[in-house]
């Protein structure tokens, strides 16, 4: 039977959940700031809306909400959680952000750190986190992706300001003995192409004394390649997933739902048509939400899976990609 041939621990899926902060930006409040139109920004990207967070809200709050929400659909008590990764660029912390999430869900038995690539980091995250519960070491981790793109966007570049913002989400996973849903990944990054999509240090100057000099640790905003970024996705994703497809032995015919992350609606639209999936099993919420980095996957599934769209034993292929550059896949089974 596809999938069946797992060794000795498995990964499965027992809760998500997600938060998205009420402030709405829409199109046409992004054309009384920048040269462009709701007409232009739906055409070319597929996004009406995005969502931005209030100035006292930031990546654990909104992390911690979303993971709050999973443990409760796994149905977790705070101490049995064993594992917390974060996937984030805009950490609240440098230090770490996902211990502050650790201690608001008070799991106090877990281990928390944060988990940094980009637009690929959920599926990033959701892979450690499952070598980690195989390893048999650690048995339910939770895996969440929050970030707050809205901090480091250019709001005068019209290029790049109309895709991005912000948002969590999480999923609850665990060890067992009995099965495996997650079927394989695919992870790649290609650090040659990594200047067509950047959130650098300014490179600022500072002095401690005369003799001794330091670089001020102070982000710029969010560069990027548009056209570039956009080649790479449509050619790479199709790629990885095709060849997931064939290591675990499946066929896009088994696959019941594509998630892909939320970048771009004629992505989502070219890498489909280049898998021959079919477009009523593409799932989206990028009108409603634009790109919130890491935070992608997980909102679209806790989305699907709350309005039973997606149900228990279904099939998922899943990719992220983005800025490193980084991309990867993964196949799992929901339940
Ligand atoms: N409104 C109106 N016009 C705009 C505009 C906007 N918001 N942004 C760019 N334009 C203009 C450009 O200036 C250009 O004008 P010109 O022909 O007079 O020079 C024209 O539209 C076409 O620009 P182009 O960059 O070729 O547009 P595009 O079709 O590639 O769309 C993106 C731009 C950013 C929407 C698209 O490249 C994209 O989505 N790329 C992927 C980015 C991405 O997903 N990044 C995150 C990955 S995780």
């Amino acid at each position: 039977m596809k999938g069946s041939n797992f060794a000795s621990i498995g990964i499965t899926f027992k809760g998500c959940g997600s938060y998205l902060p009420a402030q709405v930006l829409s199109n046409e409040k992004i054309s009384q700031i920048v040269e462009t139109n709701d007409e232009w920004i739906k055409t070319r990207t597929g996004i009406s809306n995005r969502r931005i967070a209030e100035i006292d809200e930031n990546v654990s709050d909104m992390g911690f909400k979303a993971a709050l929400s999973a443990m409760d659909m796994a149905n977790w008590a705070s101490e049995s959680v064993d594992l917390i990764i974060l996937a984030t660029s805009t950490p609240n912390d440098l230090f770490g952000s996902a211990p502050m999430i650790q201690a608001k869900l008070r799991a106090k038995n877990a281990l928390a750190f944060d988990l940094t690539a980009a637009c690929s980091g959920f599926l990033f995250a959701l892979i450690t986190a499952s070598q980690y519960l195989t390893s048999g070491k650690y048995k339910r981790a939770l895996v969440i992706g929050s970030d707050q793109l809205s901090s480091y966007v250019d709001w005068q570049d019209r290029g790049s300001c109309i895709l991005f913002g912000d948002g969590a989400g999480a999923l609850a996973i665990e060890a067992s003995h009995d099965q495996s849903n997650l079927f394989g990944f695919n992870l790649r990054t290609d650090g040659e192409r990594g200047s067509f999509l950047n959130l650098y240090n300014k490179n600022l100057n500072g002095k401690i004394i005369d003799q001794i000099k330091f670089r001020k640790g102070e982000f710029s905003n969010i560069s990027m390649n548009g056209q570039e970024v956009y080649k790479f996705a449509v050619r790479e994703v199709p790629i990885i997933i095709s060849d997931l497809l064939k290591k675990t032995d499946f066929d896009s015919a088994d696959v019941d739902w594509l998630i892909l992350h939320q970048a771009n609606q004629r992505i989502l639209d070219a890498v489909g048509e280049r898998l021959k999936i079919n477009k009523d099993k593409i799932l989206t919420n990028l009108n409603k939400y634009g790109n919130t980095s890491a935070a992608t996957i997980p909102l679209v599934l806790d989305e699907f899976i709350r309005n039973q769209k997606i149900k228990k034993n279904d099939i998922i292929l899943t990719s992220g990609f983005g800025a490193g550059l980084s991309w990867g896949a993964a196949l799992l089974k929901w339940g």
